[in-house]
């Protein structure tokens, strides 16, 4: 069995929801399974979960232009695990949430990239195909980003907002993540 673990923080519910879109794609690739876990969450159990993830997908609001602080908090307390290099080749992959069309998300996802690089681990891209209208909330990918997922919600509550597609873009990358770490776990 392969494992994938989706570690997120979300202060008011969108972040959560784009990350149970992703958690749906894993679930959808046959032999993989998946954990879900909010930042806030963490324990000791939590750190013997991603040892044994095959891959793990940070997920955060965008807050300043950059990740959360609970996320961050999370991030610091991996130091644990990068002083012997734990987590080195387990994929790694990443999506952000935020209210702007860009609002910086872009400096987010690089963030991830380089915690997943301080940790020797692989990052996958979303590959996901590019709008034919940009910021149509009828396409994927409407905020046109190949780091990761990027989705925008409004300002309205969770239940609304994300739209759909973005959701879906969450899930297919999903998708794509649980299926490398398939091939990767052999
Ligand atoms: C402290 C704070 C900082 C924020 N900074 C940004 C930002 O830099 N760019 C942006 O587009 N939205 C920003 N927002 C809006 C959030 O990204 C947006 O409300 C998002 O949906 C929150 O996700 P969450 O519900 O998972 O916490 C900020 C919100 C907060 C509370």
């Amino acid at each position: 069995m392969t494992n994938v673990a989706i570690v997120y923080h979300s202060g008011y519910g969108h972040t959560a929801k784009v990350a149970q879109a992703v958690q749906s794609g894993v679930d959808s690739v046959e032999g993989v399974s998946s954990y879900l876990i909010s930042v806030n969450d963490v324990n000791d159990a939590t750190w013997d979960t991603l040892a044994k993830a095959d891959a793990i997908i940070f997920g955060s609001p965008t807050y300043m232009g950059g990740a959360s602080a609970d996320f961050k908090k999370f991030a610091d307390a991996s130091s644990k695990v990068w002083f012997n290099q734990g987590w080195k080749n387990k994929i790694a992959g990443g999506f952000t949430n935020s209210l702007s069309m860009s609002g910086d998300k872009l400096s987010t996802l690089q963030y991830f990239v380089t915690f997943a690089m301080q940790h020797g681990m692989v990052w996958v891209g979303s590959a996901t195909p590019g709008a034919q209208k940009p910021g149509d909330v009828n396409e994927l990918n409407r905020v046109g980003s190949w780091v990761g997922v990027m989705t925008q919600s409004d300002n309205a509550p969770a239940d609304v907002t994300p739209p759909a597609k973005d959701l879906e873009t969450a899930q297919l990358y999903g998708v794509r993540v649980a299926e490398f770490a398939k091939k990767l776990s052999g």
